[in-house]
């Protein structure tokens, strides 16, 4: 038997604390983002002290330099250190300064930017409370939708994908297409199914006015947030349904179909293609967008420096979705690679199947057709 090896006994032990340290992190990001504390240090402009972070944000100076000194030592801020002498009670105080690069700004604290990066850590109380369901899950095998994350659930899944969605769907995926921005801008039925808070359909809705779009979804709370942005947009060629009380028509009269970062969470999705199919007229087309995936564990593993936060994301939201239904098909976040993909689409009818060359950091874009 393998003797224990103390060196490797402490980079084993290391390894995991590794883990905790960005569990914790992340739960100070999730801070730093619901207080506006890398807002304000966005909006300074100069280096702030703790008193002067404290005093913008109006929170406790001790609590915010303790988190000040958690995010500079784990570098998601930038600090500069200034130690002096000074003493109060036996704590050092010293007049360390915390500011945002511009990469961190970009990251942290610019909702509009492409590479804003917080939806997942808004909800990460939520996710990380499904844990609590979990071993349920692991015995019975069914998992949670959604909805099991909550109002903020939604939100977060919305400042997940909305930033680069809202700077690239109009101008470089939709052209990307064959032929359908010409579609669309004489006037064209959409269906965008798992919608989520509408964000897509919304802007494309404002882009072609003379089409009519429909958004579809099976989360109530997602449902609610995009009837609200939809009330506030005061656009009329768009609207959301229920999928599970006023499914997708099966007449094929549906000229473009999107399917965003949706199909792999789906109990159903061989089903959902299908539908898809019976959607669609003979010459329409479905833009499906999915988590870029390799065919094997062993080639993710391999491959993907995020792969262990794909599956874990996965247990926690993703294929506890895929699961949330007897015989759900659990496809999970890296369940649909391209070959799956061409694949399922192959089954359930369509003949013609292309990758896009679209540059995103975890997706990948496919162009169907019947
Ligand atoms: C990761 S979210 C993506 C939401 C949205 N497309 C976006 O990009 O922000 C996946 C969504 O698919 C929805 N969903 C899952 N199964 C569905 C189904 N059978 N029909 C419609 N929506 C579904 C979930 O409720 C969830 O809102």
């Amino acid at each position: 038997m393998e003797q224990l090896d103390p060196d490797k006994l402490k980079l084993f032990s290391f390894l995991l604390f590794s883990k905790l340290e960005g569990a914790v992190t992340s739960g100070m990001v999730h801070l730093g983002d619901q207080l506006g504390l890398y807002k304000a240090l966005a909006a300074a402009q100069q280096p702030l002290t703790t008193a002067q972070l404290a005093h913008a944000t109006r929170l406790n100076e001790r609590w915010v330099r303790e988190w000040s000194y958690n995010q500079a030592a784990a570098k998601m801020i930038s600090t500069i250190n200034k130690p002096t002498s000074a003493t109060t009670s036996g704590l050092a105080i010293d007049d360390d300064t915390f500011y945002l690069s511009p990469e961190q700004t970009a990251v942290l604290a610019s909702d509009t930017h492409p590479a804003f990066g917080m939806g997942m850590f808004h909800r990460l109380p939520q996710t990380m409370e499904s844990l609590k369901q979990m071993p349920e899950s692991f015995r019975t095998g069914i998992g949670h939708n959604y909805d099991s994350h909550g109002p903020e659930g939604a939100i977060g899944i919305e400042r997940s994908f909305e930033p680069w969605t809202n700077a690239n769907l109009i101008s470089a995926v939709l052209p990307a297409l064959d032929g359908v921005t010409k579609v669309l801008d004489a006037g064209a039925s959409i269906a965008d199914i798992g919608c989520g808070a509408g964000g897509a359909v919304l802007l494309m809705a404002k882009a072609f006015p003379k089409s009519s779009f429909i958004g579809y979804e099976i989360s109530q709370y997602a449902l609610d947030r995009a009837a609200q942005k939809l009330k506030d947009s005061k656009l009329d060629n768009a609207h959301f349904n229920d999928a599970r009380t006023n499914p997708l028509p099966a007449d094929h009269s549906v000229d473009f179909v999107t399917t965003f970062d949706c199909i792999h969470d789906m109990t159903h999705p061989a089903e959902m293609m299908q539908a898809i199919h019976a959607a669609l007229k003979p010459n329409g087309m479905w833009l499906l967008v999915d988590i870029k995936a390799h065919d094997t564990f062993a080639l993710n593993m391999q491959k993907n420096p995020m792969a262990p936060l794909m599956y874990g994301i996965s247990v926690l939201s993703c294929m506890s979705s895929a699961m949330s239904a007897p015989g759900g098909a659990g496809l999970g976040t890296l369940g649909l690679s391209a070959t799956n993909a061409a694949s399922m689409a192959k089954a359930a009818g369509f003949s013609h199947f292309r990758k896009l060359d679209i540059d995103h950091s975890v997706n990948a874009f496919y162009e169907i057709r019947l």
